[in-house]
């Protein structure tokens, strides 16, 4: 299983690091299966397991329930998890708290946080020294939506530009093992990924990150209507699921199924 220096190995041989999210058993199983180098147990969850609007309404214990199921689906897997919605704004103390228990209870290896907010550098110090390995996660926050006014890409203007590079700095300074850049210019990617001296995990952030991050419903076409343009679909589990479950209710309709072979003898 890969660690923290791993990652930053990996930044400096060029070797880019693969991510993808999990969210339960056979989602990890999978990951870990094709050899992925880190899941993330992203509050994604929010929109692609459970069908919310925004990752808003995800909560610590719904993070704790999936990220303890991606654990034990992929237990030789570097696997980070999302600090959700307002875990981690209200107090310094709180924040610490809601950390410990979300990487105690889970075995989780890492937290990701998003934004710099008035705490975070302290927080991310605070972690570190604790014990808590802390990724960062900049640009397009899913979690300032209503703030942002939308799913927009950010750092296109040169004050916002200088702002998240200035970020990203600071943040690594604070002891972030590595950051996210999410919905940002590949160029502001290539040089946010130039200044620091820890992996940058690119979804939208171009090609020039340390490593690229998918959403494993994306990645899959599996129960989401709509891809945002940085999004490649490898497979289609939508087609592949909605035909099989047709012919199971064809099969049974028709008598089909089930046969002598899935009976079990007295
Ligand atoms: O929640 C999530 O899935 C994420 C990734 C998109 C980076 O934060």
């Amino acid at each position: 299983m890969l660690t923290t220096l791993d990652l930053k190995r990996m930044k400096k041989d060029g070797d880019k690091i693969t991510m993808v999210t999990a969210y339960d058993y056979p989602s990890a199983k999978q990951a870990e299966a094709a050899g992925v180098d880190t899941i993330l147990v992203g509050d994604s969850l929010g929109n692609v397991v459970l069908g919310y609007d925004s990752t808003t309404k995800v909560t610590l214990a719904d993070m704790i329930h999936h990220a303890k199921a991606v654990k034990r689906g992929a237990p030789n897997t570097f696997i980070a998890v999302d600090m959700p919605f307002m875990t981690y704004h209200t107090s310094l103390e709180q924040a610490i708290n809601n950390a410990a228990k979300l990487f105690q209870e889970t075995d989780c290896h890492a937290v990701k946080i998003e934004g710099r907010s008035k705490n975070t550098l302290e927080l991310i110090e605070i972690l570190t020294d604790g014990g808590i390995p802390v990724i960062s996660h900049l640009g397009l926050t899913p979690q300032m939506v209503h703030v942002m006014g939308g799913y927009r890409v950010q750092g296109r203007d040169d004050a916002t530009r200088k702002k998240l590079l200035q970020d990203a700095k600071d943040l690594v300074s604070a002891g972030a093992v590595a950051v996210v850049l999410e919905g940002i210019p590949e160029p502001l990617g290539k040089e946010i990924t130039e200044a620091i001296d820890v992996p940058t995990i690119g979804i939208g952030a171009g090609r020039f990150c340390d490593g690229q991050v998918l959403v494993y419903h994306d990645i899959l076409q599996y129960g989401v209507d709509r891809f945002a343009k940085f999004v490649k679909n490898y497979a289609n589990y939508d087609e592949i699921g909605i035909d099989a479950m047709k012919r199971y209710v064809k099969e049974v309709k028709e008598g089909e199924f089930p046969q002598k072979e899935h009976t079990y003898e007295a």
